[in-house]
């Protein structure tokens, strides 16, 4: 799997290709570098074909007193840049030279001399197009970068060694979930990301309203064309008060048909303007209030609504009828976290399983992280490679490990018994262990990292520190829930079988103090054929974190957003 000395049989049927015309890009004229240097025999074998390739230049240097050029090409198809030599005669070499000028050009692909690192280069014969850089303007130099500094130009960080591996790699473990779970027969639902209904009833939602760009709107208009006055609505009101005497006068005197026609017609103009300005004259700067409070009926979706925690509430409804669903998308917290593990918007992938209790949840999370970590020594070795020479020399070895060893199963108060054990035994922790108690990062990472040296599920965890919907236990203490914890990480995974007892879960809700009526839909779930189910969220940022070992959160999706920032 992934080494270069055993290539699949479909790159050795690869190999045997030497057309360079079958190598291009089915909806470009270029070849992706990818393709010529990610071959087994690093592109020896396509020597003598001519290619048009494109990409944006890593780095350039002048050789032979100007005579000519040779550039590192990168398209981002692969870590691997592609070597371009192009001559003096071809193109101006001192705009190509430059880190971070886009080049697409045409040549024949050669072996390059003895003892040269490349096992293909490029030969230019023609230069398609140049997109030049100004090096004194450029942001992102060819000097190493820290990700701190790339935060701030989140709009060309992908053109970073990188930033592009972690795209690949999130696009391999996107590409696996589905795989995954279409293999295993489920059905990807899409769900809502405006809710009415706080799946976690932790209250860290971000609401979605219009009522702040509506009264901004408003204030506006008014400041440009101000209100009625009271009297402007009684001079009105006088007019309609006079009009309709004329009318009155004109039939009494028994006017003509048009005469009394036109008059009416005034009056229906003068009672028309009176209803705007009465109309207008309510209109109140601000947020709609009633009885002291903000008033969502007039807001856009007529009740308050907010940006999804979680998808799992409205999963649960297709899981309780097509019985094996998941869910995979945006998800938006609005807690106040600094940390490295947190962030306001993340992608979350929730399967919800019917007639499958808490051991079956364990075996499909488990099953679900191991076919991704296999996935990736299998598809994304070469990146990988980069994150073991960049970031995390172990990180290879931990994907071999996991996607081979079963999971520590234990339960919560089994933990903290550990964790007590760990402290007696000299061990320091911020917080204090004892039962009772959400467990921190330092100690999940403890329980992951030094005592067990592997992936640990933590279940039956007590029922004061999690949701509404998981299951209350036999012992009326502690809940079916369950949460993963990974070296370098701590939690990537939080799941339950959830309580599929009407009676049970309306008393869950209520000993939460959280409201019955926005929940009625769920507990008909419960009222109308209810059904054992399970199910679990992976945060998918933090499986990017634990494969890649990269420290931060913000590093490993394309756009983070966090308290303070949300660029672009
Ligand atoms: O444990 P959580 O809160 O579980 C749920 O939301 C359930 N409704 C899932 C389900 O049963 N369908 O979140 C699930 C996972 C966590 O284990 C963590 O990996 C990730 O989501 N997560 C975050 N990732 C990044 N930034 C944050 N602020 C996160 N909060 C949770
Ligand atoms: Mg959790």
């Amino acid at each position: 799997m992934g080494d270069p000395a055993t290539p699949p049989s479909s790159e050795l049927a690869a190999m045997a290709i030497v057309d360079g015309a079958s190598l291009k890009h089915p909806f470009s004229d270029r070849v992706p570098v990818r393709s010529i240097v990610c071959r087994p025999d690093g592109g020896a074998g396509l020597a003598g074909n001519r290619v048009r390739a494109g990409g944006w230049v890593k780095t350039g240097r002048e050789q032979g007193k100007g005579s000519f050029a040779f550039l590192e090409v990168n398209d981002g198809s692969c870590p691997a840049n592609l070597q371009v030599i192009v001559d003096a005669g071809v193109e101006e070499l001192s705009t190509l030279v430059q880190t971070g000028t886009c080049v697409s050009v045409e040549g024949v692909l050669k072996v390059p001399p003895e003892g040269a690192k490349q096992k293909i280069e490029l030969r230019v014969e023609r230069v398609l197009h140049v997109g030049p850089t100004d090096p004194a303007k450029y942001p992102i130099p060819k000097t190493k970068l820290s990700l701190e500094f790339l935060r701030d130009h989140v709009h060309l960080r992908p053109r970073t060694n990188t930033i592009s591996a972690v795209a690949r790699i999130r696009n391999a473990l996107a590409f696996a979930t589905h795989s995954f779970f279409q293999e295993h027969g489920f059905l990807y639902v899409h769900t809502p990301i405006i809710t009415t209904s706080d799946c976690e009833g932790a209250g860290e939602m971000f609401q979605a309203t219009t009522l702040i760009n509506e009264a901004e709107k408003l204030e506006k208009e008014l400041i440009e064309n101000p209100p009625p006055t009271e009297a402007d609505v009684e001079a009105a009101r006088l007019t309609v008060t006079q009009r309709g005497e004329i009318v009155a006068q004109l039939k009494a005197a028994k006017a003509t048909r048009d005469d009394i026609s036109a008059s009416v017609a005034e009056l229906k103009i003068a009672k028309e303007n009176l209803s705007r300005l009465v109309e207008r004259a309510k209109l109140k700067p601000g947020i709609p209030k009633k009885d002291g409070k903000i008033d969502y009926t007039q807001d856009f979706f007529a009740r308050q609504a907010f940006l999804t925690v979680s998808g799992q509430l409205q999963v649960e409804t297709y899981a309780c009828a097509v019985t094996s669903v998941y869910t995979f998308g945006p998800t938006f917290r609005a807690e106040n976290s600094h940390t490295s593990r947190h962030l306001a918007e993340f992608w979350m992938v929730e399967p919800e399983i019917a007639f499958a209790d808490l051991q079956d949840d364990m075996n499909c999370a488990e099953a679900y992280v191991k076919y991704m970590c296999g996935w990736l020594l299998d598809k994304c070795f070469d990146d990988m490679e980069l994150m073991a020479k960049l970031y995390d020399k172990g990180c290879i070895d931990r994907l071999r490990m996991v996607s081979s060893t079963p999971f520590e199963r234990i339960s919560y108060t089994e933990a903290v018994r550990l964790l007590e054990e760990a402290v007696k035994g000299g061990k320091e922790f911020e917080k204090n262990v004892e039962w009772g108690i959400d467990l921190a990062s330092e100690h999940e990472r403890y329980l992951t990292e030094d005592i067990f040296k592997k992936p640990v599920i933590v279940y039956n965890y007590p029922k004061g520190i999690k949701a509404f919907y998981m299951r209350l236990n036999d012992d009326s203490k502690t809940v079916a829930a369950m949460d993963i914890l990974v070296p370098k990480v701590g939690e990537l995974i939080g799941g339950s079988q959830r309580e599929e007892r009407y009676e049970v879960i309306q008393r869950r809700i209520a000993e939460m103090g959280l409201p019955l009526e926005p929940y009625e839909w769920y507990l008909d779930l419960r009222r109308y054929g209810t059904v054992k189910h399970c199910g679990f969220g992976l945060g998918f940022e933090r499986m990017v974190l634990f494969a890649t070992g990269i420290d931060n959160i913000r590093d490993v999706i394309p756009f983070p957003r966090y308290p303070g920032r949300a660029d672009l």
